[in-house]
């Protein structure tokens, strides 16, 4: 075997006992580098002959040819298993199981305001919104109820610098609502003409010094209001036994009006129901304040109270959905414990 051949050899087992590029690169110089055995051989050739130079050189070339050929089979082996050892670090284990993305859902009290919009936007009641930071005014004295009424201590009421409290209920509503629709219709109204009935829903968050197993010093309320020039007490009874009916999806109720008071409805009632069947059947279970609206609230939309009549109730949301989902703490919705919250769908 000439020298060369062994060269050749030489190159491919080195070649073939590298394990990284690097390694490869180091052994490649030793042949192919600048000092590297072929390319020594190559300039050696000068001191030959011509017809001596031209056959040595064709054999040294071929033996380049060769050692070039096992360099870059290696470099194509190295990074193939390179791309092997990389493709395995990033495998993807597709038997894995997949983790679900937890689905949001509404608060279940969230879930009832829509039901009561729901149900009231079927019969015709508009839906608003105001202000949870209230006047004295709209909360208090525009209700019939004046800085020294007694009524103001069945309210523990949260007093917010200057003169603005957290509002108590959702009654100033009626209040906001009413002037909001007469100065709508103000035109028709100077020209003698009828104004549309006011028939609205104000559902929200209120605010009152309590907190047990059954209140929350924040909570929520939904006012109700239908005022017109026809508008009776049984038209409460219709509608708020009807929308009991919706709400718990069931006629195996009954509705009971027992009399209360509140200064800016007269006469008043508070709304008890009681289920004929189920795990509640039996008790009466207060939901609502209701009664026909005072006449000094009326002449405080700007309404004639000779002529306007009508009446307004407020209800607990919160209250409703302890009923409808069997909860007995209110501070179970507030908490945000998700455990209790995910039932809720
Ligand atoms: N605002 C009263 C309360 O919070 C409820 C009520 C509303 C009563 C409307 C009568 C009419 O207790």
């Amino acid at each position: 075997m000439s020298d060369l051949d062994t060269l050749v050899q030489e190159a491919r087992a080195l070649f073939e006992s590298c394990q990284t590029p690097a390694e490869l690169e180091n052994a490649k110089a030793q042949f192919l580098g600048k000092s590297g055995h072929i390319t020594l051989m190559m300039k050696g050739l000068g001191a030959l002959s011509v017809e001596d130079k031209k056959a040595q050189g064709a054999l040294i070339n071929k033996s380049k040819v060769a050692i070039e050929e096992a360099l870059n089979s290696k470099r194509a082996g190295l990074a193939l298993a390179e791309l092997e050892v990389q493709l395995k670090a990033e495998a993807i284990d597709v038997t894995l199981p997949g983790r679900s993305s937890a689905q949001g859902g509404l608060h279940p009290v969230s879930l009832t305001l829509e039901r009561i919009e729901g149900i009231f936007g079927s019969m015709g009641f508009d839906v608003a919104q105001g202000p949870e930071i209230e006047t004295d005014w709209f909360n208090f004295t525009a209700l019939n109820t004046p800085p020294d009424h007694p009524a103001r201590s069945m309210h523990d009421t949260f007093y917010v610098e200057g003169d603005y409290v957290l509002r108590t209920h959702t009654s100033p509503m009626q209040i906001r609502y009413a002037v909001e629709h007469v100065r709508r219709h103000k035109e028709a109204l100077e020209a003698g003409l009828p104004m549309p009935e006011i028939r609205v829903i104000a559902p929200g968050r209120t605010y009152r010094v309590d907190s047990d197993a059954t209140h929350s010093p924040m909570f929520h309320q939904c006012e109700g209001l239908w005022l017109g020039e026809q508008v009776s007490f049984k038209d409460l009874k219709v509608v708020f036994t009807n929308f009991c009916y919706s709400f718990f999806e069931t006629r195996d109720l009954e509705l009971r009006f027992r009399p209360s008071f509140f200064p800016f409805t007269e006469p008043s009632a508070e709304i008890d129901i009681q289920f004929a069947s189920g795990p509640l059947a039996g008790r009466w279970l207060e939901v609502a304040g209701s009664g026909q609206v005072h006449p000094k609230v009326v002449s405080n939309m700007g309404l004639d109270p000779e002529k306007y009549i009508g009446f307004a109730f407020g209800m607990g949301p919160d209250r409703l959905t302890m009923l409808r989902y069997g909860v007995n703490d209110l501070r179970l919705f507030f908490d945000g414990d998700l455990r209790f919250l995910g039932q809720f769908r």
